[in-house]
């Protein structure tokens, strides 16, 4: 790299034209699956039907829906035809076989063993990953008929929650412009339609990780458009939320011998709420300058959550307003700025009409502060007898390997000092995460007993707490775990507490090796130090667990 000024990636690449290495990996060997051959044949017939006879009943809802011929054909929209049989008749033609055809999700078995297209008279979205490869379809039904979109089935090739929709085309606008991010492929195309190219979708779900990671990685800028009926939502919230802390997780510190440096020193999510009852492919059909407007105005993601939180709890409760600050002081202890941090924290005094003073007193130092004790102090916890609701959670996707570990900890506060490699991130769901940074992150440094008070009387904060993380929490303190004695558990703390560093650990090889892929211009000796110092700490990790191993 020093002897000819070169980048991290092109070094790699340089020596390995040199001595003739074949640079491969996971990803190179997926490319070839043969899924991405038959959707892009599948795309093709799909856009061929579409201009044929067939599909003049399609055409004319594009054009009522005001889908223009170019972006038609940028997209490379098809028609599926109604009769469930000619896409398959069509691939077995060309080569492919039965079987592959139905991995690849295009075709699917019945109950009778009756093979047939999954689309039938649907309009097709092609839904290509960022790198162009075509992973699979969202078919729009042409009618009122239900679903409104039938996706492929989630598979290796297909993970929805890995896809941006329209990244592919949106890559370059991005690094220049900043991300917008809208939920739906319509309005994404739409917006791509307006001239508005820096727009991807998130394909009607929260963003996931992984996807916030891709957007991270091309731009420090960010607005996602909320319609009305998220925009007050508490799930909105808690995604927000992560997104945030997503956004922020580069930041030095917390992890061993490695500094792990941040990549952006001030990133920026920005909020959009879109007018009631519209989404932005309405609002950009109608006027594409408001649209512009509505984007360019887009409110700072820690300003949007103050007072949306603000205004859903009653403020004129010491209660509420404690809870509120305790949370949204997190995230604005996030901003690096200080005198950026200092206007969000006025912001906030503002909304929860408490002095500037007394919020900055109150929150600054949260490990420190201490409630008085109750009078239950001195009794060890008894395992609550209480009626225990149902999460919330437990209805979404949920963690196991992080519920584990939390209610291991939750039950048997002595395994505390065990828990010290266990950071943050390691934990992806925000509820867990939550839970973990307010229970048992500073734990370590108080005595067994007060420990016990602490996580008692910080509990009691998330009573009226907006992000339903009590329910969370009771349902980990509720859970049944075998009796296990002290070396037992030890055991069953150290191996979980292995296993989420391990997962996080290849979680950021992955990273790494995307950031390698998409950019290799993008490298530079901190990436070639930090995936050193990640590959130690990926061994270290490999070794103690099969140390664990062994000693079962
Ligand atoms: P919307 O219901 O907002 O649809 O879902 P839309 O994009 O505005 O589509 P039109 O304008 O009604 O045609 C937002 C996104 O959620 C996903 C799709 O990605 C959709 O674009 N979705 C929605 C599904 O995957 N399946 C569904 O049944 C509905
Ligand atoms: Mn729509």
């Amino acid at each position: 790299m020093k002897a000819e000024n070169l980048e991290f990636g092109e070094a790699i690449r340089q020596l390995a034209r040199q001595v003739g290495v074949q640079l491969s990996d996971g990803r190179n060997s997926r490319s070839d699956h043969p899924a991405f051959r038959i959707n892009e044949a599948a795309c093709a017939f799909f856009q061929r039907t579409l201009a044929s006879t067939q599909g003049a009943d399609a055409r004319s809802y594009m054009e009522r829906r005001g889908l223009d011929r170019a972006a038609s054909e940028a997209f490379q929209l098809g028609l599926a035809p109604e009769d469930g049989e000619s896409l398959r008749t069509h691939l077995l033609r060309e080569g492919f076989d039965a079987a592959q055809l139905v991995a690849a999700g295009i075709v699917r078995e019945g109950d009778d063993g009756q093979q047939r297209d999954l689309f039938r008279g649907r309009l097709i979205i092609p839904i290509r990953e960022a790198e162009g490869r075509l992973a699979g379809f969202g078919g729009r039904a042409l009618d009122d008929s239900q679903p409104k979109y039938l996706n492929s089935p989630q598979s290796e090739v297909f993970d929805k929650s890995r896809i941006l929709y329209a990244l592919d085309r949106a890559r370059d606008s991005i690094r220049r412009d900043g991300a917008v991010i809208v939920e739906g492929y319509m309005d994404a195309i739409a917006a791509h339609q307006a001239g508005f190219q820096n727009v991807v979708a998130s394909m009607g779900t929260a963003l996931t990780e992984p996807q916030v990671n891709t957007i991270r990685r091309l731009t420090d800028r960010v607005t996602m458009a909320l319609d009305q009926d998220a925009a007050g939502q508490q799930a909105t919230l808690r995604s927000l939320e992560s997104s945030w802390r997503i956004y922020h997780s580069r930041v030095a510190g917390r992890s061993g011998d490695t500094t792990v440096l941040q990549r952006q020193e001030n990133p920026e999510i920005r909020i959009a709420t879109l007018p009631p009852g519209q989404d932005p492919d309405e609002v950009i059909r109608r006027s594409p300058s408001e649209w512009k407007e509505l984007v360019e105005n887009a409110r700072p993601l820690l300003e949007f959550v103050i007072s949306t939180m603000s205004a859903s709890v009653d403020t004129s409760l010491a209660r509420g307003k404690a809870a509120i600050a305790n949370q949204v002081s997190r995230l604005i202890f996030t901003v690096q700025d200080g005198p950026q941090q200092d206007q969000y924290f006025r912001m906030l005094a503002e909304k929860l009409e408490v002095p500037l003073d007394t919020l900055r007193a109150s929150v600054s130092r949260p490990a420190q502060e201490r409630r008085p004790r109750s009078s239950s102090a001195g009794q060890a916890p008894t395992e609550s007898g209480e009626a225990v609701t149902a999460s919330p959670f437990a209805r979404l996707d949920h963690d196991p390997l992080e519920e584990y570990c939390l209610s291991l900890l939750l039950r048997h506060p002595d395994l505390g000092e065990y828990a010290q490699p266990l950071t943050e991130d390691m934990f992806l769901r925000a509820e867990n995460r939550e839970i973990f940074s307010r229970l048992l992150l500073d734990a370590a440094s108080l005595t067994e007993q007060e420990e016990i008070e602490e996580i008692h009387s910080r509990a009691e904060e998330f009573n009226d707490g907006p992000l339903g993380i009590r329910e969370q929490l009771e349902s980990l303190k509720a859970r049944t775990l075998p009796p296990m004695d002290l070396l037992k558990r030890r055991r069953a703390l150290g191996d979980v507490v292995a296993r989420l560093e391990e997962r996080n650990l290849r979680q950021q090889k992955k990273d790494e090796y995307d950031r390698f892929v998409d950019s290799p211009e993008g490298l530079n000796d901190e990436d070639h130090r930090t995936a050193v110092a990640l590959n130690e700490r990926l061994k270290r990790n490999q070794e103690t667990r099969s140390g664990l191993r062994a000693s079962h």
